[in-house]
């Protein structure tokens, strides 16, 4: 189960860094996708940090990476 949340964690960690290199080049070029993509970074980084409590959870309670 771990390795699966920490699978979880690689993947919103990548697409927090896709969305952010989007917001960027949309600066002063397209705003409206550009609001479109800060929404979902905002999706996408409660995502992780859901994820980075469960993680703390099962850490916590003994359960280690495979
Ligand atoms: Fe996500």
């Amino acid at each position: 189960m771990v390795a699966v949340i920490h699978g979880v964690l690689e993947a919103e960690n990548e697409a927090i860094r896709i969305y952010n290199e989007l917001i960027r080049a949309c600066e002063q070029k397209d705003y409206v996708t550009q609001e479109l993509a800060i929404d979902i970074l905002a999706d996408e980084e409660e995502h992780r940090t859901l994820f980075d409590g469960f993680l703390r959870s099962f850490e916590r309670h003994g359960l280690k990476a495979a």
